[in-house]
């Protein structure tokens, strides 16, 4: 009887295990899942800056992105100085930057690196591809973070480049502030059956 009951407890410990594994495979998936549906716009921070490394994981997460042909076709500009966060504040209001962020991620196309002719646009995909991976990494480390528009908007590019000296072939896209959240912004409900169609039209 009693090596009966230790062969039982054996068997459940095992099948635990191994039932375990498969759910912490799952979890994974579900905790990058849930990360992505539970990312907003944050768009207040605290005094607290990010630190250096996540500031470099933020770079890696924006790096590992795709991009058309593998071209890379960008450069990202790491801005923590207090000058220049309050020139980019004052002057381009649309960025949230005045709303004391600590660093902003400045994801800029670099037009030496993109394709020839018709393809050269592909890098406006590129660095949406590598801000949306910042975004999402941000989140996932408690962070929060907005889209900020530049590109097509002249007139913030051209004072961007002004406070930033950035050489001409290098375009923003946008800014993205990152910091610890000051507000709880609520998820937004997007799911929509009339955004979806399946086959022809
Ligand atoms: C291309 C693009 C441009 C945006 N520009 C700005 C901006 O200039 N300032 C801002 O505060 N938010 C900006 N946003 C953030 C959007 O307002 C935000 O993503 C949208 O309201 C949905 O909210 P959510 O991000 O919380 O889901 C931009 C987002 C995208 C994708």
């Amino acid at each position: 009887m009693k090596k009966f009951i230790l062969c039982a407890i054996a068997a459940t410990c095992l099948l635990s295990c191994q039932c375990g594994q498969g759910k912490k495979e799952q979890s994974a998936s579900q905790t990058v899942i849930e990360n992505i549906k539970t990312r907003v716009s944050v768009r207040q921070f605290t005094d607290q800056k990010p630190s250096d490394e996540q500031i470099q994981t933020l770079l890696e997460c924006a790096m590992a992105a795709p991009s058309a042909v593998n071209k890379q076709p960008w450069l990202f500009c790491v801005v923590d100085d207090a000058e220049l966060l309050r020139q980019i504040g004052e002057q381009l209001p649309n960025t949230r930057v005045q709303n004391n962020a600590q660093v902003c991620f400045v994801m800029c196309g670099d037009l030496r690196k993109t394709l020839e002719g018709e393809g050269q646009e592909f890098w406006i995909h590129d660095v949406s591809a590598a801000t949306e991976n910042l975004l999402l990494a941000a989140h996932s480390m408690g962070l929060g973070a907005v889209w900020c528009a530049m590109q097509p908007s002249e007139e913030r590019i051209g004072k961007l480049r002004n406070i930033l000296s950035m050489p001409s072939y290098l375009v923003p896209l946008c800014v993205v502030p990152v910091g610890y959240p000051a507000e709880q912004p609520a998820v937004k409900d997007k799911w929509n059956t009339e955004n979806i169609h399946y086959n022809a039209f």
